[in-house]
């Protein structure tokens, strides 16, 4: 497979044609997504919950999110793949998103950087594209900023709520963003500003009308103990844990049982030599 850039994503956009993404967190979960033929691999900030066991995003540390960059760019052969910047590491001034984009780059091996807001981050996006380092925006529902929006809630639900996100997105587009993701908005609002801007929009619960889709991995792969709450966007898409559950279970059994390691399990020795040790 060819790898994909910027302009591998831009030609799909102008034809149409859905740009697929999805998180990955380590070398294994990477190297999944780039085999299944994703267009992009995002390490978002949601790896705080899924691989660090995290409440939520804020806990995060850059150092953390540059480590595990390194292991997913080890994976992505032909993935474009972006990293997405923890909160703390970008919101002080254009110059520290640079400096912290630049670390993603060249410390996390990422190809492009992710962050979140509207408006107010059009100079930090403007800073960082001026640089070379491609942006994808983040606009609709902001995890980062969850305590300010009282949780995680549906963003564009009235005709100003909807205007909010429209004038973000054309804010962050006119700053050189190549994209963003649309989070949390309801899909007629999502497909009428996809239709308003030039650069795609990729839409985590926005509807079917965004110019691409991103879901978070261990979700969509169903890699979680049941029980646990899913937000309504989400399609489960396999059993990642009860397959996991039930070969570590039969590998339990088989070792209490001493049917593992069976013959072909081990390795021969010669006869002769056997008898000599034995001795
Ligand atoms: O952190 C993340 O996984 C994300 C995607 C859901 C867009 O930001
Ligand atoms: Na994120």
């Amino acid at each position: 497979r060819k790898k994909v850039t910027i302009g591998t994503l831009r030609a799909m956009h102008k034809r149409g044609e859905p740009i697929t993404m999805i998180t990955a967190h380590d070398f294994p979960s990477a190297h999944v997504a780039d085999a299944a033929g994703m267009d992009m691999v995002l390490v978002g900030d949601s790896l705080a919950m899924v691989a660090l066991g995290m409440e939520d995003t804020s806990e995060v540390l850059l150092e953390e999110m540059l480590l595990h960059c390194r292991s997913v760019a080890r994976a992505t052969r032909a993935a474009f793949t972006i990293g997405d910047l923890p909160m703390g590491s970008y919101e002080i001034a254009p110059e520290q998103a640079l400096e912290t984009a630049i670390r993603f780059v060249k410390e996390g091996r990422m190809q492009g950087i992710k962050l979140e807001g509207g408006k107010e981050m059009a100079p930090t996006i403007a800073k960082i594209t001026r640089a070379g380092i491609p942006v994808l925006g983040h606009v609709g529902l902001t995890p980062q900023r969850q305590n300010a929006l009282g949780g995680f809630r549906v963003q564009g639900k009235t005709s100003d709520g909807a205007m909010k996100v429209l004038e973000d997105a054309l804010a962050i587009q006119e700053a050189g963003c190549f994209a963003m993701v649309l989070e949390a908005v309801p899909a007629e609002v999502a497909s009428i500003i996809t239709e308003k801007l030039s650069v795609p929009t990729i839409g985590i619960g926005a509807g079917n009308g965004c110019s691409g889709q991103v879901l978070v991995q261990v979700d969509m792969t169903g890699n979680f103990p049941p029980g646990r709450f899913l937000p309504k966007f989400v399609k489960k898409y396999g059993d990642v844990w009860s397959e996991s559950l039930r070969a570590i279970e039969t590998y339990r059994d088989e070792v209490k049982s001493r049917q593992y390691p069976a013959p072909e399990h081990t390795y021969p020795i010669p006869k002769d030599e056997l008898e000599a040790f034995a001795e």
